[in-house]
């Protein structure tokens, strides 16, 4: 080849030096460096398995590769905008290292199926990293539920009081939502986990190829069953992005919680130094910058996933060049969600819990409304009268500036005769707790119920 673009011979003038930066992606795809090794690895491999190269060709490409690869580890390996992308970068190298076998590497397939392989290497392992981090941050939470089992806090609809549960309940409710993220995650790990290589530039290849053995070899499930599908789909990158951007949901939800919980007005918890700044003016503020940056970078995931979805819209069959789009967007997904899980953590270790604020809460609230009510009820008074009643009750007590469970036995008997002296077994925050004594309820032991459960199954 006369000159240094693998395709060059076919043109009579070079791109210009703005379109070669337009076009040119191994500024970011450089990433990927490391899954295009094993990728080719992988492919030699199986041409040698066919008899398309010999066994000094093999031993040659192993030998460069290795070299090359240690070469990047090192940060040795200087990139070239010339040659495009990380594919040809690494390509051209080995060419230079060990001649004509290097030259032989390309043969039965493109870059097509070569980049829609590595994408998929990288995100199988970035994928198995995010699992291993959303388990880290579920145990976290379980170790901080775990002393909260029975720590009483409103529990709000509206942002209004509601009823009393555990602060240890309403943590496990995010246990509940990263479980189903991890599930998610390893559901679009089966289909990211297929081989594209094979399917060439579009339509397969005349060579004798064995895509089995490159699955086999590169640990996929299987193999791409469509050479067009192949090359072309990136649905695997959009569930994932899905699935990222649900990740930032729930963690912008318990961000906007914490910031909340924060606020001195509330007071419910204080979050360690490491992760809060102060103002440069205001002597006196302790800001969580943490969580809001958190929620913060929801934006940046959700965005991505859109960009991904307007990326694959419309986009004739097979390979275009806006799919060299997809990396940056992933990139991003991932270290923002890498970097999210990491710091969540180990935040989450360094919440200090105001026990008595929350409980103050809840007797400002009237919590125990609901339990009033219900206890009418047990007694015999349909719901929707019980409800009239105690809604008197509260509009008294809040009269007098009390809890409904200050109010004396006689004053309460005024509004139903049907009340007795155990009303105030229900009236407590503890009492209501404890009376949520089933499955998915607050009380305490369902609480420890669950706790185990989660620890059992997070191991
Ligand atoms: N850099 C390209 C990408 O990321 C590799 C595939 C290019 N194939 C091609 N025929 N131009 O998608």
């Amino acid at each position: 080849m006369q000159d240094s673009k693998a395709w060059s011979g076919r043109f009579s003038e070079p791109v210009s030096e703005l379109v070669k930066k337009y076009t040119a992606s191994v500024g970011f795809d450089y990433r990927l460096a490391e899954f295009d090794i094993e990728g080719s690895l992988a492919h030699a491999a199986m041409l040698h398995r066919a008899g398309v190269l010999t066994a000094d060709d093999l031993a040659a490409i192993r030998g460069g590769m290795e070299a090359i690869r240690e070469d990047i580890r090192a940060g040795r390996f200087e990139w070239s905008l010339d040659l495009e992308d990380v594919h040809m970068n690494i390509e051209r190298r080995l060419t230079e290292k060990i001649g004509d076998a290097g030259k032989r590497l390309h043969t039965g397939r493109s870059r097509n199926d070569q980049v829609a392989t590595d994408i998929r290497l990288w995100l199988r392992h970035t994928v198995d990293s995010i699992v291993g981090l959303l388990a880290e941050l579920q145990r976290s939470l379980v170790d901080l539920a775990e002393p909260n089992a029975a720590t009483v806090m409103p529990g709000f609809t509206h942002l209004q009081v509601a009823q009393p549960v555990t602060f240890g309940h309403h943590l496990l409710a995010y246990v509940e939502m990263l479980a189903r993220d991890a599930e998610r995650m390893g559901d679009c790990r089966r289909r990211i986990n297929q081989l594209p290589l094979g399917a060439a530039a579009l339509a397969g290849t005349t060579y004798p190829i064995d895509r089995a053995y490159t699955a086999q070899l590169l640990g996929f499930d299987g193999v791409c069953q469509n050479s067009l599908d192949a090359v072309s789909d990136r649905d695997f990158a959009i569930e994932f992005s899905a699935a990222a951007s649900l990740v930032m949901v729930h963690l912008s939800r318990l961000s906007e919680e914490l910031v909340l919980w924060m606020s001195p007005r509330v007071g419910f918890i204080d979050i360690a130094d490491r992760f809060c700044t102060g103002s440069s003016i205001m002597p006196q503020k302790k800001n969580p910058d943490v969580p809001e940056l958190v929620r913060g970078k929801s934006g940046r995931v959700i965005g991505h996933l859109m960009g991904l979805l307007t990326l694959m819209k419309s986009q004739p069959l097979a390979y275009n060049k806006d799919n060299q789009e997809d990396k940056e967007p992933l990139f991003d997904t991932a270290d923002t969600l890498i970097d999210t899980l990491r710091i969540y953590a180990d935040m989450m270790r360094g919440i200090t819990v105001r026990a008595d604020a929350m409980r103050g809460a809840v007797l400002q609230g009237f919590a125990t409304a609901t339990d009033l009510a219900d206890y009418l009820v047990k007694k015999g008074l349909p719901f929707r009268d019980s409800h009239e009643v105690v809604a008197l009750a509260v509009r008294h007590a809040e009269g007098q500036g009390v809890d409904l469970s200050d109010l004396t036995l006689g004053t309460l008997q005024g509004f139903c005769p049907l009340i007795g002296g155990d009303v105030y077994t229900v009236l407590t925050p503890e009492g209501s707790l404890a009376q949520r004594d089933h499955v998915g309820g607050t009380a305490p032991a369902q609480v420890r119920t669950q706790i185990a459960r989660h620890r059992a199954r997070l191991g």
